[in-house]
């Protein structure tokens, strides 16, 4: 992992380089959830970000820069959710090879969607930390560049232009709610939108079953807690990043949890209402507004709505239930 710092020229760089080449995705509204809640709140809507999810802007970051330099030898990454996609879609747009390392009950969609993207992908059994060591290990065997999914400085300065974006849509934004997972997006944001708007609150959002870096403030230090169960795969994460930890422990103002019937809820909304499919993850930042009554009832808000990948067949069963 790099430990060089995430500075304002890293997220102007990313910026410039992702120009023309991420979505510049829209704030959608509804004025009628507006009245019904009390909250005036834009939805940034990453779920129409290219592969699906923000993740495209912090992979792009990375991996063309290794392609740029004309040494790598191909990219590895140990992801079958939202950050393979996004390599395998930056690899092959930036004509690196791309190798995915995805748990063995990977759903056939996402293994096929990488493939079409030409990436080779590789099952390793059920737990993470042993595809991680295979990834490093293919990395090391082969010469590939290992892309980690949030610690990393380029990862997270282009998750950051999501922040800057923010700004530059809803200049009078009062608070961002940005969902966790291992913490790229909001460190990212978060930089961002401190450095020149520092009375803008941000507000991380994770799943009540699975918010290690909720508990891990509260502990003071990075928390290892046991596997979360949610429906918000996303943000599965078992410990905050190494990197992430410390930039949320010092930007983010407030971290809350969100239930798995919330978020349904929120998803819900935002298909029926928003007209706009968001994946679990992509719906928990607007589940922590739209409750009765918000706890942001007043204010200017914009949530991010990180991701949009989800299967028929799961999404499906939620709208039943
Ligand atoms: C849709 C979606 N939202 C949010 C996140 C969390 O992002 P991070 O790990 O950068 O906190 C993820 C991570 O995979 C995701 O796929």
């Amino acid at each position: 992992m790099s430990t060089e710092a995430l500075t304002a020229d890293r997220i102007a760089s990313a910026r410039a380089r992702l120009q023309g080449v991420a979505h510049l995705t829209p704030v959608l509204r509804s004025h009628l959830l507006d009245d019904r809640y009390g909250v005036t709140l834009g939805l940034k809507a990453e779920n129409l970000q290219r592969a699906g999810a923000f993740k495209f802007r912090g992979a792009y970051n990375l991996v063309s820069q290794l392609s740029e330099r004309g040494k790598s030898r191909g990219v590895v990454t140990a992801s079958s959710g939202n950050h393979g996609q996004a390599v395998a879609l930056a690899a092959h747009m930036t004509g690196l090879a791309a190798h995915l390392v995805v748990p063995s009950d990977a759903s056939a969609a996402k293994v096929a969607a990488a493939e079409a993207y030409g990436a080779t992908v590789e099952r390793v059994g059920p737990k993470s930390a042993e595809r991680l060591q295979r990834a490093e290990a293919l990395a090391a065997q082969h010469g590939w560049d290992y892309v980690p999914p949030y610690d990393h400085p380029e990862v997270l300065a282009g998750q950051a232009t999501v922040g800057l974006e923010i700004l530059s849509q809803v200049p009078d934004v009062d608070a961002i709610l940005v969902p966790v997972g291992g913490g790229g997006l909001i460190s990212g944001i978060a930089t961002a939108v401190k450095a020149t708007r520092p009375a803008v609150r941000v507000i991380g959002v994770e799943p009540e079953g699975s918010a290690a870096a909720f508990l891990s403030r509260q502990a003071g230090r990075r928390l290892a807690i046991p596997a979360g169960i949610t429906i918000a795969d996303g943000l599965r994460t078992v410990v905050p990043g190494e990197l992430t930890f410390p930039i949320i422990e010092r930007l983010v103002d407030d971290l809350v949890t969100v239930s798995d019937a919330a978020i349904v809820r929120a998803l819900t909304l935002l298909l029926t209402h928003v007209k706009t499919l968001v994946e679990p993850s992509g719906a928990a930042a607007a589940a922590y507004a739209w409750q009765s009554p918000s706890p942001l009832a007043g204010a200017k808000v914009v949530a991010v709505l990180s991701g949009g990948n989800i299967d028929a067949a799961v999404l499906a069963q939620l709208l039943s239930a």
